[in-house]
């Protein structure tokens, strides 16, 4: 069944888990990621990002999710909204069968600079009012994704487009979540803590000057009893970059969040872990290995299978290394 990130979270807080969310755009990452949960009996949040929305079209991902809570009745499934850049986004999500929605407040609508503490409370509790009337789920966002290695900005060119951010704006504040939580009523609370979107988080497996785990665990301290989001938490694992790089592809050198760090962070309040990247990565490999060692192959089943069985290994992975296995 459809059921609302509350619902699920609330059930992985009890009992001491986390739920991945994986990003979706079409019917395979869909069906991949579902077959992996109903292999480890697992609750599962599909996510769909605007860029997702744009490419695939609401009603397709509405019948997406229709389709694989038909073929897999016993999955628990939240469709949610990847972050949220303004009220009407959300709104529109809702309207399309989301159960949850992000408002991404930390950000302007532009989606890249960074929103002061007024505007981010006041578009986040605008959304949260609607939301709630209508029994559907927000997360919100404090504090600005990005490394802190390099400022908040890509590591190919090391600066932002707005310019460098401080640590300040790079680490969520424990006090300052505390009174948002308060003032906005969000479900559950992404916070910053080092980490970015995309293949390229780390030049070298992270340690706490750059990966800030600590951050979590004083913010748990004083919000015991709210779920924590981890976004950019994708592990970048060498072996799948070793299997692009192997079939023609050209993946830097480059690090992601180890699974060991996100397993410390569930063990203090996170509940929701978001990863695209690595899914992203275990499609193109095994794409790019039928076309590299088949080139005569033309038909997308032949590529598409493959792809999603890797997809398929990664999902069941992390619904292991998260404590997500069995509790469907
Ligand atoms: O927030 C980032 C997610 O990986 C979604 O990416 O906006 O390219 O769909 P996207
Ligand atoms: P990754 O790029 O690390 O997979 O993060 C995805 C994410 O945070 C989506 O909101
Ligand atoms: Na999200
Ligand atoms: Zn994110």
């Amino acid at each position: 069944p459809r059921i609302t990130l509350r619902q699920l979270l609330d059930h992985a807080a009890e009992n001491n888990y986390a739920v991945p969310a994986f990003n979706i755009n079409n019917m395979e990452q869909a069906l991949a990621i579902m077959a992996a949960a109903s292999e480890c009996s697992a609750p599962v949040i599909l996510q769909a990002s605007r860029g997702a929305r744009a490419y695939a079209n609401d009603i397709m991902l509405r019948h997406i999710i229709d389709a694989v809570t038909e073929i897999y009745p016993q999955i628990p499934v939240c469709m949610h909204l990847d972050h949220g850049n303004e009220f009407k986004t959300c709104q529109s999500a809702m309207d399309s069968g989301f159960t949850s929605v992000m408002m991404d407040g930390s950000l302007l609508a532009d989606g890249k600079t960074p929103a002061d503490w007024d505007y981010n409370v006041g578009v986040t509790r605008s959304v949260v009012e609607e939301a709630h009337r209508r029994g559907i789920s927000v997360e919100g966002e404090l504090g600005v994704l990005g490394s802190l290695e390099t400022g908040g900005g890509e590591q190919e060119d090391g600066h932002g487009a707005e310019g460098v951010l401080s640590h300040d704006q790079l680490l969520t504040d424990p006090d300052e979540a505390l009174k948002f939580v308060a003032a906005t009523k969000v479900d559950a609370l992404a916070v910053a803590m080092g980490t970015s979107h995309g293949a390229y988080k780390f030049t070298k497996k992270p340690d706490g000057s750059v990966l800030a785990m600590h951050v979590i665990e004083a913010i748990h301290r004083k919000l015991p009893n709210t779920h924590l989001v981890m976004h950019g938490s994708s592990s970048v694992p060498q072996e799948l970059q070793d299997i692009i790089n192997a079939h023609g592809g050209d993946i830097k050198p480059t690090w992601g969040v180890p699974v060991e760090e996100i397993q410390r962070g569930i063990k203090f309040g996170v509940r929701k872990v978001n990863i695209d990247t690595d899914c992203r990565l275990a499609m193109t490999g095994q794409i790019r290995k039928v076309f590299f060692t088949n080139p005569a192959e033309f038909d997308p089943r032949k590529y598409l299978k493959p792809a999603m069985d890797a997809v398929t290994k990664l999902c069941k992975q992390r619904f292991e290394e998260f404590g997500t296995a069995g509790h469907a």
